[in-house]
């Protein structure tokens, strides 16, 4: 859409991104485990600009620059946040250089970063948006979002997929809607989150091999001094999914609903496992 409504050619992404396994989405992913053996021979439209550096993204804006898509907080990446200046001058920049902004809300969206879409918290300024996961609240389903003049850029019949506009995924995603506002979904994640954060501060305290704890919202990374993949199995055998980004950050991203006294038992099982160390 964005290279259709704007006639340029190039995308813009970021350091340390994940934006999926197609071959399009693999391209603006910066996990060659994952996207080397695909894209390596592509032609490239795509540049990669540092996240969190407005003067790496200015360099590399040029006449044909379209978009920049960008996850407004990094999940595979390692939980990583912007500092608030970035996102600002993202705006202004992409403003004033006619660049579009595509928010990948595909992890961070939906309550996740304790507000329904993350890049609200940032006041980014999109102008696409995409969503999956929380939407469909275990249904399989995803959708793109776009401003009403960009989304003017496709005409009936010139996007499509066998499964798209299914009735039944949208019914799941009016439900999962209905869920939210009764059971104050975001609120909630908000609320949890800073708890969680304040349950994981005295950790950072004890354990000098704990270098970061970041989050927003119900996600929320730990980075160690090492790598932390065995950390994830000693937690499955006390009962906790948890997953490890990046190498060395833990990542959690409970349920939206989960309790202080779940916080409290995956903290302690925490504490355990590293004590244990
Ligand atoms: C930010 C982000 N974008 C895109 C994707 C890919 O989504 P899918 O696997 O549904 O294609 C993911 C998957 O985790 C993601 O975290």
């Amino acid at each position: 859409l964005a290279i259709k409504y704007s006639g340029k050619h190039e995308v813009l992404f970021c350091g340390e991104s994940f934006h999926g396994r197609t071959i399009l989405t693999l391209s603006v992913t910066d996990h060659p485990e994952y996207s080397a053996p695909y894209v390596e021979n592509l032609p490239k439209g795509f540049k990669k600009v540092e996240f969190g550096n407005l003067d790496s993204v200015k360099e590399a804006i040029t006449e044909n620059t379209a978009a920049i898509i960008i996850e407004p907080v990094q999940g595979e990446g390692g939980v990583h946040i912007a500092d608030a200046e970035f996102y600002k001058g993202l705006n202004e920049l992409c403003k004033e250089k006619g660049v579009l902004i595509i928010v990948d809300e595909v992890q961070s969206g939906f309550g996740r970063c304790g507000a329904l879409f993350a890049h609200e918290l940032f006041g980014i300024d999109a102008d696409i948006m995409t969503v999956a996961k929380g939407i469909g609240g275990g249904f399989p389903m995803a959708a793109f979002l776009a401003k009403e003049d960009v989304a003017g850029g496709f005409v009936p019949g010139d996007h499509g997929t066998t499964f798209a506009g299914s009735p039944l995924a949208g019914a799941a995603a009016n439900a999962v809607f209905d869920a939210f506002e009764e059971e104050k979904l975001v609120e909630h994640s908000k609320e949890m989150g800073e708890y969680f954060l304040d349950k994981l501060a005295p950790l950072k305290e004890k354990y000098d091999f704990i270098t970061d704890v970041r989050g927003s919202g119900l996600l929320v990374g730990v980075e160690l001094n090492f790598e932390g993949a065995d950390i994830v199995g000693k937690m499955l055998e006390e009962g906790f999914l948890i997953n490890c980004t990046a190498g060395n950050v833990l990542r959690f991203a409970p349920p939206l609903v989960v309790k202080e006294e779940e916080i409290d038992a995956l903290v302690e099982a925490l504490d355990k496992v590293f004590s244990a160390l």
